[in-house]
């Protein structure tokens, strides 16, 4: 089996979800308390054991490159000024172990990742979508790369949320399920109302074969006019093991306001240096 060695990072979209925040700043350097989504993303990959890191950016995203490049202005300034550098060490990658493609136009989530499809070569690869904000210990992709190698093939983080939200998702046709892990029976993209064939939608992170590469590369718009991903994942199964993973830690949906709002009050509560300043101030916010 294939280990996991490249991920792959979508971050073309237009988050109009965020305007005017987004107009010149992309979603994916939104921070959450002080570290952009897209490092958030990175620092997962990276703990999974993923090393190379592949960008699907667009016109306007540049600057999601040099925050991990080298900023020698700002390190010498606070060098001189005697201050510590330690916070900017994780923010630079291995050299040569990133690629930045652009997708010209934002024609949809599958077709982003087919644009990634030359530096992914043969290989089994992640993709992960720094919107949306997977917090836990191991991370989440840890636990899916875990998961991989016992079982191989396809696998998708899987995640139960209340069934009437499910129109806005992919979502499982699930079949067996064993703990954390369960079959992937089929695959729908934003069902209609009372269509969802389960409650078990993708959360945005998978383990994918390069085949589906090949399949992307013919797959027609789907749901919004959009090239879906999952309607090209839809078509591995049966020809490839493909199952979920249900992660277990905490995910937030960066990609709305309030899951944005959420996480970073989320993280905020959890920091030693925050806890206490944060709870108090909300608690005086909500009893005014
Ligand atoms: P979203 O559905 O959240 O779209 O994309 P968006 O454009 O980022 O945001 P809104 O809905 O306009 O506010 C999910 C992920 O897929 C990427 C996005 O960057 C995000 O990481 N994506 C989406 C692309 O890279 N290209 C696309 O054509 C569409």
């Amino acid at each position: 089996m294939k280990p996991i060695r490249t991920a792959v990072f979508p971050v073309a979209g237009l988050g109009t979800r965020f305007l005017p925040a987004t107009k010149v700043v992309p979603k994916e350097m939104l921070p959450i308390v002080d570290k952009p989504l897209i490092q958030y993303a990175v620092d997962e990959a990276i703990e999974a054991g993923i090393e190379h890191m592949v960008f699907v950016t667009g016109r306007g995203k540049d600057i999601i490159e040099d925050h991990f490049d080298i900023a020698y202005e700002l390190q010498d300034t606070m060098k001189a000024r005697g201050k510590d550098l330690s916070i900017l060490h994780d923010t630079r990658l291995k050299p040569g172990k990133s690629s930045f493609t652009r997708q010209q136009e934002p024609l949809g989530l599958g077709h982003a990742i087919w644009c990634a499809r030359d530096i992914v070569g043969d290989d089994p690869f992640a993709i992960l979508l720094p919107d949306e904000f997977m917090h836990g210990s191991p991370g989440c992709m840890k636990q899916m790369v875990d998961a991989y190698e016992k079982l191989g093939g396809n696998l998708v983080c899987a995640l139960e949320i209340p069934m009437e939200k499910t129109s806005s998702y992919g979502v499982i046709d699930p079949g067996k399920r064993d703990g954390v892990i369960t079959e992937v029976k089929g695959l729908v993209e934003k069902p209609a109302p009372g269509t969802a064939p389960s409650n078990l939608i993708l959360p945005g992170r998978y383990i994918l074969q390069p085949e589906v590469m090949k399949i992307l590369e013919t797959q027609e718009a789907g749901a919004g006019g959009e090239i879906q991903l999952t309607d090209a994942m839809a078509q591995m199964i049966g020809r490839q093991a493909f199952h979920g993973v249900t992660f277990e830690g905490r995910r937030f949906d960066c990609g709305s306001k309030a899951g944005y709002l959420e996480a970073n009050l989320a993280l905020a509560l959890d920091r030693e240096d925050m806890r206490d300043r944060v709870r108090d101030m909300a608690v005086s916010l909500l009893n005014e």
